[in-house]
């Protein structure tokens, strides 16, 4: 039976007071439960006080990207190293939004997995399409090329243990949820890929979330499909009591 994962991705929203604030209202009252994690990837700057605030809690601290490179002339960034050295345990790789805006692509998405590994951290890799390629019937082809080039050469052990979150671009932001169901066959999808790269058992154990409009309104639904394991969650990730409705779901 495999875990269910809550993720909160605030991207660049908060200050650092407004983030100490939630995670003091957060922690102690998330479940207790083997059968779900919460995890909050925040901005850089709040990740040093939110390991801190967040320790002998269940809630864990995640970044929303990193540099693949340990260190070096790489002004701006931030490496694994930093990352694993301040107790974050996973990183975000591969959002749409810095694939978008960043030229982030699925050559560099490979790379930040492997240094993720490599510095034990757990990779929550992005994948999904654009309202264009959904409309054209290339979301299961565009999802098994993302899927396939982020993973390639990690060993089975790897892939058993990165999370994969299918965000279909349109509905980030929007107030669109893809349908249960439509959302489950992505995901179905995305587990046989991986079969095919690896073995049964080993995509059997991924973790696959959705993403993209997720609420308490909606979150049931969603995480009672076969192969949703979890979400990533942006806007409803950012108010205490609404990331705590969508932790307490994924123990139902
Ligand atoms: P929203 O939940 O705000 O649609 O954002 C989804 C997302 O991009 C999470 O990474």
């Amino acid at each position: 039976m495999r875990k269910k994962i809550i993720a909160g991705n605030w991207k660049m929203n908060k200050v650092l007071s407004e983030a100490d604030q939630f995670i003091e209202e957060v922690v102690g009252k998330t479940p207790n439960d083997d059968k779900v994690e919460a995890i909050i990837c925040a901005p850089f700057i709040f990740l040093s006080s939110l390991v801190e605030k967040a320790k002998g809690s269940n809630v864990k601290i995640g970044a929303q990207n990193m540099h693949y490179e340990e260190n070096g002339a790489f002004t701006g960034e931030v490496s694994p190293v930093m990352l694993k050295d301040l107790g974050v345990t996973h990183v975000v790789i591969g959002h749409s939004e810095r694939r978008e805006y960043f030229a982030e692509t699925d050559e560099l998405v490979n790379k930040k997995a492997h240094a993720a590994f490599k510095h034990e951290l757990t990779p929550i890799v992005c994948v999904g399409e654009t309202l264009e390629q959904r409309e054209a019937n290339e979301t299961m082809n565009h999802v098994e090329n993302q899927v396939t080039k982020a993973l390639t050469e990690l060993t089975d052990d790897q892939v058993a243990n990165t999370i994969i979150a299918y965000e279909p671009i349109w509905a980030i932001g929007t107030g669109k949820t893809a349908s249960s169901e439509d959302a489950n066959e992505v995901c179905t999808h995305i587990r046989n890929v991986i079969k095919n790269i690896t073995n049964e058992s080993t995509a059997e154990k991924v973790v696959i979330q959705y993403g993209g409009s997720v609420k308490p309104a909606n979150v049931d639904e969603l995480l009672a499909q076969s192969d949703i394991d979890g979400a990533l969650v942006g806007g409803a990730s950012l108010e205490p009591a609404s990331f705590l409705t969508l932790v307490e779901a994924g123990t139902k």
